[in-house]
Order: C-alpha cells, then sequence, then structure tokens
C-alpha cells in the first residue's frame, strides 16, 4: 500500500481475471488512423508483462481519441498489434467493448493470456468527462452498462492509466465501487515520482501550455496561476492564437475560422477574462509563423496577413522564450508550440525543447504530443521527468486530488 493505495504487490493474481485499465490514447493520424507514437504503448508493457507472467488473465480496457480532442474515436486494434510486439506474445483484441462478444473473450481467457478490449469511449457513458458537465458520481459509474457487464467477470481491477487520471468516468473511477483496486506499475511509479517533485517546487516556476487540447490548457492555466504555482505561463500553439484573438490581435482568418469551426470560440472569452486577470503572468507570442507555398514565412504581430494560418510561434518568440526557460528553476511542459510534425512549422517547439536540454532548472514534460517531440528531437534523456500524462500531470500540479487517486483509495477498503 502507498499512499492510501493498494499495489500488485498486495495481491496474488494467479489464475484471477483482472481488469486492467491503460493509457494507450497516442497521437492518431487523422486522415488514416495510423499511430504517430507508440511511447504510451511502451510505458504499459511491464504491468502487463507481469500480469501475464504472474499467470492473471489480463483483461485491457483503453481509449483512443484524436488530435483534436473529443470529436473522433479511434478502434485500438492497432494498439493490440503493437503491444504484442512489445510483449512478444499475442495481446488478443475483440471488436466489442463490454457486450457478448467481449464478456464471452473475457471468460475465454486462459491463465496468463492478455485481451485488449476496443476504444471504452465507443461507450457513450465512458464520455463523462467534466468538461461537458455530464459528470455521474463514482457509484452512479458503478452503475454504468460497462462497469455493471464487466466487473462480475473481474477478481480484481488495476488502474495503470495515470495519464487518465484526471478524467472522471466508468472504466477509471467505477470498478473501484465494486472490486478489490490496485494501481498499476506505471500509475505507481508517475504518481509517485510526481508527488516528491511536487512537495517543494523551486522558483521561478514556469509552465509552457500549447498543443491542441484547448479546455485541458484553459482550465489547467486557470488553476496553475489562480493557486500560485506557476510564476509565468509561455503559451504557444492553438492556446496562444486564442489569447492573441482575445486580445484583438489579427491572427490570420484561417487561424479564426479553425477556432470557430472547433467550437473554440468560447475561449476566447475566458482568455480575455484570465489575462485580464493574470495577464502579468502570461507570455503571449510577439510574433508567428504560417506556410506559404511550402515555405515558413514569419512576422511580427499587427502585420499578420489577413488570409494567413498561423502554425506556429515565431522566431522572435522562441528566443524570449528560450530566455524564459534558461532563467527558471522550474520548468513544466504540456504541448507542442506548433505542427511540429511538418519541417516549416517546427521551429517553436524545436528551439523550446532545445531550452528543456539546455536549462539547469529541473524540467517536467507529459503528455503524447511533447512525448512524440521529446523523441523527434532525441532528447529524452536530457528531460529531468518524462510524464507520460499531460492533462493529468498538470491537473495533479494545482493540488487537487485527482478522480482516479479517490477511487483507488475507495477501492483498497474492498475485499479486506
Ligand atoms: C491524455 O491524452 O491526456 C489522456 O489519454 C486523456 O485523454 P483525454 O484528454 O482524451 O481524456
Amino acid at each position: 500500500m502507498r499512499f492510501g493505495i493498494r499495489t500488485l504487490d498486495d495481491f496474488d493474481v494467479r489464475g484471477k481475471t483482472v481488469l486492467c485499465r491503460i493509457d494507450i490514447n497516442q497521437p492518431v493520424d487523422r486522415a488514416t488512423g495510423k499511430l504517430k507514437s507508440t511511447n504510451r504503448i511502451r510505458a504499459c508493457v511491464p504491468t502487463v508483462r507481469e500480469l501475464s507472467e504472474k499467470g492473471a488473465r489480463t483483461v485491457l480496457m483503453a481509449h483512443q481519441g484524436s488530435d483534436i480532442e473529443y470529436k473522433n474515436y479511434y478502434t485500438t486494434k492497432p494498439h493490440a498489434a503493437v503491444l504484442s510486439e512489445y510483449l512478444g506474445f499475442e495481446v488478443k483484441w475483440i471488436e466489442d467493448v463490454c457486450g457478448p462478444l467481449a464478456r464471452q473473450a473475457v471468460k475465454d481467457l486462459k491463465d496468463g493470456e492478455v485481451l485488449l478490449l476496443d476504444n471504452v469511449r465507443f461507450m457513450a457513458e465512458e464520455q463523462t468527462l467534466f468538461e461537458t458537465k455530464l459528470c455521474l458520481t463514482h457509484e452512479e459509474q458503478a452503475r454504468t452498462q460497462v462497469v455493471s457487464k464487466l466487473a462480475p467477470l473481474g477478481d480484481l481491477y488495476v488502474c495503470d492509466a495515470f495519464a487518465a487520471a484526471h478524467r472522471d468516468q466508468p472504466t477509471l473511477c467505477g470498478f473501484e465501487q465494486l472490486l478489490p483496486s490496485a494501481m498499476g506499475r506505471l500509475f505507481e511509479k508517475e504518481y509517485c515520482t510526481v508527488s516528491s517533485l511536487m512537495e517543494e517546487p523551486q522558483r521561478p516556476c514556469v509552465f509552457v501550455l500549447g498543443g491542441a487540447k484547448i479546455s485541458d490548457a484553459f482550465l489547467m492555466m486557470r488553476t496553475v496561476l489562480s493557486k500560485g504555482s506557476a510564476d509565468k505561463v509561455l503559451t504557444g500553439g492553438l492556446v496562444a492564437n486564442i489569447f492573441l484573438a482575445s486580445q484583438g490581435v489579427g491572427i490570420g482568418s484561417g487561424s479564426m475560422d479553425f477556432i470557430m469551426k472547433s467550437n473554440y470560440g468560447g475561449f476566447i472569452d475566458v482568455a480575455r477574462e484570465l489575462y485580464a486577470q493574470y495577464g502579468d503572468r502570461i507570455v503571449l507570442p510577439s510574433d508567428l509563423a504560417w506556410v506559404d507555398g511550402g515555405e515558413r514565412v514569419e512576422g511580427r504581430l499587427g502585420a499578420i496577413p489577413e488570409e494567413i494560418s498561423a502554425v506556429d510561434i515565431g522566431s522572435r518568440t522562441a528566443s524570449v522564450y528560450r530566455e524564459e526557460i534558461l532563467a527558471a528553476k522550474t520548468v513544466f511542459v504540456n504541448g507542442p508550440a506548433g505542427v511540429f510534425e511538418q519541417e516549416p512549422s517546427e521551429l517553436g517547439t524545436r528551439e523550446i525543447w532545445q531550452a528543456l536540454a539546455d536549462t539547469d532548472a529541473f524540467t517536467v514534460l507529459g503528455g503524447g504530443d511533447s512525448i512524440t517531440a521529446t523523441e523527434k528531437y532525441g532528447l529524452m534523456d536530457r528531460i529531468g521527468y518524462v510524464c507520460t500524462g499531460g492533462g493529468a500531470l498538470i491537473r495533479f500540479l494545482s493540488g487537487e486530488e485527482l478522480p482516479v487517486v479517490k477511487a483507488l483509495r475507495h477501492g483498497a477498503t474492498i475485499g479486506e
């Protein structure tokens, strides 16, 4: 037991059916549905291998979203193939979450075998994201289809999804109401490491918030600014564009259309309000980049052509951010500064990441895209701590109890 949560050391899993929630949500190519990275799949290997080697019948539950938040969901079939490769044995996969096919596949499992169910977010009830205010209590989550159909087949629930520990959803918080529960090895490592890190962050403490998960980024920004954890927040990506728009700065009609089409228009008001309150600690870009005829073009604010779509921060901004990062003692990063996957729009992210490698500050980085960028620039060994969680990490840093941690503590009282 650590932090009031049981670990795998507390259970003999041989011959037991273990329902294990993992987070293998990876960046996905929207056009092809192909995984752009597999780092989170690799990260959950120790737990799955341990369960299998100890003779458990392991049922894996996971979600896979897309790179534009909660609009698209993809099958977990490719993940089973990747996981099989990492483990060196077959991970079975079934095109069902908790229906008769899935339940039969669970019952058919033999000791040591592993089954991955299809994307749990294909179930509407799993989409009880706190952002959409469709909140269910943990007791209500225990009565959902997914939990009430699968829990009777399981002996133990294991959560290894630290990266999703900020989500209050049935496969994350419902099973703990019914089954003895434990955290998996990855969850244990991430939770314990980050807890000890956060006891006394050294100041100045700088947050770099970018990426495309806008609701996450705004929620986190408000929290770290209002609680005082952030001395400065450097903005990049879509987050920065929304802030600039909120200040009436021209960011190009393409950028504005994207914000509006993605239903992020409401965040412009949120950004205005945040900037009015914390403007002295929120750093906005002074220049932006866009692509014209395949080439990168940059412009200062006030001189951005009307028709462009901004895809990166400009090089002046990148230099300012570099200086901030070099002067900091602690830096937390969540989300890239632009579309770093493509050469003309990668400069901002590349420069920030190089600064993370060069600074003496303790650097903590989290989230799928951030890890992908770290791998791309070959900097995995030069970051202080790389966490699979993005939103979960920042929410945790805000000092709030994560819903999954609360549920696992409850699960520690079951079957005693
Ligand atoms: C993440 O990518 O941060 C986690 O997998 C949670 O995903 P979500 O933001 O789609 O809930």
